[in-house]
This record gives structure tokens, sequence and C-alpha cells, in this order.
């Protein structure tokens, strides 16, 4: 089914939860072209000196507690070369099963820095989401932040509509009946849900509830990210600076995709 080999860095740990093939190598990228080709990515997108949003961050962005997610299969897809999310579940006594993917890992370098992280929790992928080699129903959330919808979104600037496609389709296969997944960001500073569903995504989400999956769109506001004043200062025309505080807990900055998949009908 799959025509490449994926470097895992980790084989036994998730081997009972994954369905490895072993003929071939990841694609190759060529930069020029990544965009265009709905199963290439872009490479070193990790490479972000060290800028990687941790367990705080998801909680907030993806709108998730962590105690909700002990015992559970979780997917990180675009994880970030560190693993942050995962490391720190781990270290704020979560016990969940945390799957990296993330296709750097197919350049040395990122896999040279990911194995020698004290925790390094051991369950990373070499793959991209529009074909994840995972097998059916294995997750009960996957979780997207910062990743896929950066790197292949439906945007009809820059965006590619065929990639987002597939990867929407292999997140949904790969969900556990009742599983979840959470996507982000969708668009920056959006007026209103309806606008999402009015514009790239709407109609691969109403496409998504064809298929019978329960999917909304939640907006992600500023005091959802623990930030609730704002303060700046401005020189007035008699030359006084004036100092203004202001409140934009509510002022909206993004918003995820929440996907659900219906338990099976008894
Ligand atoms: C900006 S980092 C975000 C990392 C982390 N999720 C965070 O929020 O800090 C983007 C991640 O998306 C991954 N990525 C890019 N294209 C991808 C694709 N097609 N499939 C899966 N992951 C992808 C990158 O390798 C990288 O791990």
């Amino acid at each position: 089914m799959w025509n490449y080999q994926l470097p895992i860095i980790n084989f036994q740990t998730i081997s009972e939860l994954v369905n490895f093939q072993n003929m071939g190598e990841i694609p190759q990228n060529d930069e020029s072209e990544s965009r265009s080709s709905y199963t290439s990515w872009i490479s070193e997108t990790s490479d972000r000196q060290g800028r990687e949003r941790g367990l705080e961050t998801y909680q907030d962005y993806l709108g998730i507690k962590k105690e909700d997610l002990r015992g559970k299969d979780i997917l990180d897809l675009g994880s970030g070369e560190t693993e942050r999310f995962s490391r720190e579940l781990k270290a704020a006594g979560i016990d969940a099963n945390v799957i990296c993917v993330n296709p750097d890992y197919s350049i040395e370098r990122f896999r040279k820095a990911n194995s020698a992280l004290p925790d390094w929790q051991k369950k990373s992928v070499a793959a991209i989401a529009q074909e994840l080699p995972f097998k059916d129903e294995c997750f009960d959330e996957v979780f997207a932040v910062y990743s896929i919808t950066v790197f292949a979104s439906p945007s009809k600037i820059g965006g590619n509509i065929e990639a987002t496609k597939r990867w929407l389709s292999e997140i949904v296969r790969v969900l556990k009946p009742g599983g979840e997944a959470r996507i982000m960001p969708l668009r920056s500073f959006p007026k209103s849900e309806e606008q999402i569903w009015q514009e790239d995504y709407g109609p691969l989400l109403e496409d998504l509830k064809k298929q019978g999956l329960d999917v909304s769109v939640e907006l992600i506001r500023y005091k959802d990210i623990g930030h609730t004043m704002s303060s700046s200062s401005h020189m007035n025309k008699d030359g006084v600076i004036e100092e203004f505080t202001e409140y934009v807990g509510d002022k909206i900055i993004d918003a995820r995709a929440v996907i659900k998949k219906p338990h099976e009908e008894q």
C-alpha cells in the first residue's frame, strides 16, 4: 500500500499500534515543487531554534485538558523535532501513548537531535500527513498544531487543496470510532465560525459531515491562551505620551477544527 520506507526511530515500542511497511524511501523533496504535489512536504520545517510549543500551549490552542488524555493513543501530527508536547505530557504525570510524526526525521540531523534528548519518548515516526503509515482506527486523538494547516492548506493562494483532502482523509482513517481530531490554525483572526465555513475549509469540512463525521469549528480567543490585557502608548499632538491598557480577552485570534468519528452502531 505504501511505496516508501519510513525511517522509524523506535520500531519496537509502537510495533503493535502501527502497520509498518518496508518498501522504499520517503519521497525526496524538490523544494521548488513542494507545494504543487500533494504527497510532497516542505523539509526542515521543524528548524525553529527551540520555539516549539509545549503542553500548556497545546491545551490552550486545542481546547483540551491533559487529565483527559490519560491512557489514550494520541497522534501528534507535525510534532516538531523535540516533541515537546509528548515529553511535557509525560512529565506532568499523564500516562498516554503519544506517537510523533515529523517528515523532517528523514533528515539525519533531526533524528540525531531528537534521540539525544534525555526524556525522548521513543515513539517517533518519519512520515507525511498525506500518507500516514498507520493501520486504520488506531488513535483516540489526533492533534495538529501549526503543522499541516500551515504547510498544506486549501488556501487559493499558495495552498494545495489535494494535499489538504489527503491529510483530512488520512486523519479520519486512523481515528478510532469515538476518537477525535483537533487541528489548528484554520485562519488568522477570523470574524466568526461562519466565515470559516464559507471559506476554503468549508466545502472540505462539509464533505466530512456528509460522511457521517461530527465536525465543528471552534474559535480561539486571546483569553483562551491566557492573554487578556494589552498595553500600548502613543504621543499625542501636544507631545505628551499617553498610555492605554485595554481588555482584549474576547478578541478572536484563530480557529480550530474538531472532527469526531462516531461510535459504531450496535
Ligand atoms: C512549525 S512546526 C510545529 C511543531 C509543533 N506542533 C508546535 O506547535 O510547536 C511544523 C511541524 O509540521 C511538520 N510538517 C510539515 N509538513 C508536514 C506534513 N506534510 N505532514 C506532517 N507533518 C508536517 C514539520 O516537520 C514540523 O514538525
